[in-house]
């Protein structure tokens, strides 16, 4: 599949997910990227690149923190997101954000103009992340800081997924998918660069940073019951699988994970799942 069709791919499921993304009723994205914002620490004053920004998950922690004298700027590929975000900076009354449609391999800003970048479940969807980061590095200023999320990949479960659903979803419903779409395919593309911490580490130095760290850490996904998450489960990068589903299959899996997750709670109390989650961060040198 070439690099321009599969981005073209993810932007129409993000645009289609755009109207329900994250609202419905399912705690993970706000608290990582609150998460990430911490992490990272933008100070106030600051400009801020927010890449892949989504409906604001770490559009508005950064807005919060960066203050009236500070900006962020929240870019995204799915115009219905950049939109989303846009309706939720007017409904909160924020007026140190703005939202624009663009690419995150193509990032349009002058040199050295954000202190920090950030980019939560957004930079796995990046074909050439390698080109998006050394441009990232030259639009931050010198000691800028950059922060960003990403699943940690399991063999044989589709990429996005905590582990608890390699048991979950059969092994033969992944099979079914097209080549392109399968976890290999997918791992393999996401993957790649974010595999072994050390190689990430060298990932981000040839891309012009420096001190990378790697961190992982469990963010809990709270979701009220099992069908809460099987219907939010069409929001975000796991409506890549269930798009390519037959009807009969897609409706055959729905019933069995909302039994599943449904078992998994304590009594009525919401389904809550550790999800592990990569923390990368890292800087441009002080002096260029
Ligand atoms: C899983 S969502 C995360 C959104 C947000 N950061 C959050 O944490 O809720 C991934 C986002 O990345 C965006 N995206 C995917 N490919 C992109 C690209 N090439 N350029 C900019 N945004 C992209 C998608 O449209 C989507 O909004």
């Amino acid at each position: 599949m070439k690099a321009s069709d599969y981005k073209t791919e993810v932007a129409a499921a993000f645009d289609r997910a755009a109207g329900t993304y994250d609202r419905l009723g399912v705690e993970f994205f706000g608290p990582m990227g609150r998460r990430l914002v911490e992490r990272v620490a933008p100070a106030p004053g600051h400009r801020v690149l927010d890449v892949g920004c989504g409906s604001g998950a770490c559009l508005f922690p950064a807005a919060a923190r960066v203050g009236p004298a500070g900006r962020v700027v929240g870019i995204d590929i799915a115009p219905g997101m950049v939109e989303t975000a846009r309706a939720e900076a007017a409904r909160r009354g924020v007026g140190n954000v703005e939202a624009r449609v663009m690419d995150g391999e193509r990032v349009d800003f002058p040199a050295a103009s954000f202190d920090v970048v950030i980019g939560s479940y957004s930079l796995i969807f990046l074909p050439d992340v390698r080109g998006a980061l050394r441009r990232y590095a030259q639009v931050l200023v010198p000691g800028g800081r950059i922060g960003f999320t990403s699943p940690q990949f399991r063999t044989g479960t589709f990429p996005f997924l905590p582990p608890v659903f390699t048991e979950l979803i059969p092994n033969d419903l992944l099979r079914s998918l097209p080549e392109q779409w399968r976890p290999e395919a997918l791992q393999r593309r996401f993957n790649s660069w974010l595999e072994g911490p050390a190689d990430l580490r060298a990932t981000m130095e040839a891309a012009g940073f420096v001190d990378a760290d790697v961190h992982d850490e469990a963010v809990p996904l709270v979701a009220a019951t099992g069908e809460v998450w099987v219907d939010w489960s069409h929001t975000h990068g796991m409506r890549l699988m269930w798009d390519h589903l037959t009807a009969d299959d897609a409706a055959a899996l729905r019933a069995r994970l909302i039994k599943a997750l449904d078992e998994m709670r304590d009594g009525a109390g919401p389904l809550v799942i550790d999800t592990p989650v990569r923390f990368v961060t890292a800087q441009t040198p002080p002096v260029r």
